[in-house]
């Protein structure tokens, strides 16, 4: 693992620190060790080696064709140019479809270099959530708008915006951080959800599109750098390109913004 300015490693107990002291940190997705470098020099706090690569990099429609070799080849590129960012890796879809393939699986991502492993789903992943972290392995689990249960979900819409949903929403976060999470994601779900289970959970909470009350937030680095693959950005993203004279100042906007609170702003986020 690449520490060539010495930064120090940021860590769960890092991330749980910022989080006691109610500091917001960053992440960013990335893919190849150019940009984690340019991210990680930035301060950026996480990295994910995202499933979103699917998409952004290889120009598919969903999330769905990533492999594990695929995820495995871009994380290994990512750890040369990190500097001191906690890398998280996307277990891809069906990756841990049953507990010995979950178990397998985020073994190969821990020996090639992510710190921790991100997962998918509700109260059905919280065993493999206490497997792994039973094991030594932090687990990020995602809820809200899971893109690998698109074909389910229908869409990529705002989840839990009726009170059944919310109730449940914020059953499965408690649930997931009982079973040893140590890190919650939400992604697409109304601002005020996400300040409850933000609240209720000691765990770190990272957001997109979930308002500006979650611990962290998280972006597609293309969308931040207004290079979006999609025709109109979803409501949440910020072109972070439009007031910055390089990738660079881009980036390091994006942490000021969310470190001072002024991203994600009203108009990022969903009632
Ligand atoms: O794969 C990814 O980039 C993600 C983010 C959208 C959170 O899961």
């Amino acid at each position: 693992m690449s520490l060539q300015n010495n930064k120090p490693l940021t860590t769960i107990s890092s991330l749980n620190n910022l989080k006691s002291k109610s500091e917001k940190f960053t992440c960013l997705t990335a893919y190849e060790s150019t940009m984690a470098s340019v991210i990680s020099k930035a301060g950026v706090d996480v990295i994910l080696v995202g499933d979103s690569l699917g998409m952004v990099v290889q120009g598919h429609d969903s999330t769905l064709p990533v492999t594990m070799d695929q995820l495995i080849y871009h994380l290994e590129c990512v750890v040369q140019g990190n500097q001191g960012s906690h890398i998280m890796a996307d277990m891809p879809f069906m990756s841990y479809a049953t507990d010995d393939l979950g178990f397998e699986n985020a073994t190969r991502l821990m020996q090639n270099g992510a710190h921790s492993v991100k997962i998918e789903g509700g109260e059905w992943i919280c065993k493999m959530a206490n497997t792994l972290a039973e094991r030594g392995i932090p687990v990020c689990a995602h809820i809200g708008l899971t893109p690998q249960a698109i074909n389910r979900i229908g869409g990529y819409f705002v989840q839990g915006r009726d009170t059944n949903k919310q109730d449940l929403m914020i059953a499965e976060a408690k649930a997931l951080e009982d079973a040893g999470a140590a890190m919650l994601l939400l992604e697409c779900v109304p601002d005020k959800l996400a300040e409850i289970i933000t609240n209720e959970l000691k765990i770190p909470v990272i957001g997109i599109g979930a308002g500006a009350k979650t611990d962290g937030q998280i972006m597609v680095i293309h969308d931040l750098l207004g290079i979006s693959c999609l025709e109109s950005p979803p409501k949440f993203v910020k072109d972070f390109m439009e007031d910055a004279s390089s990738i660079h100042d881009a980036i390091e906007m994006y942490v000021k913004s969310v470190k001072s609170g002024s991203f994600p702003a009203k108009e990022h986020t969903f009632y």
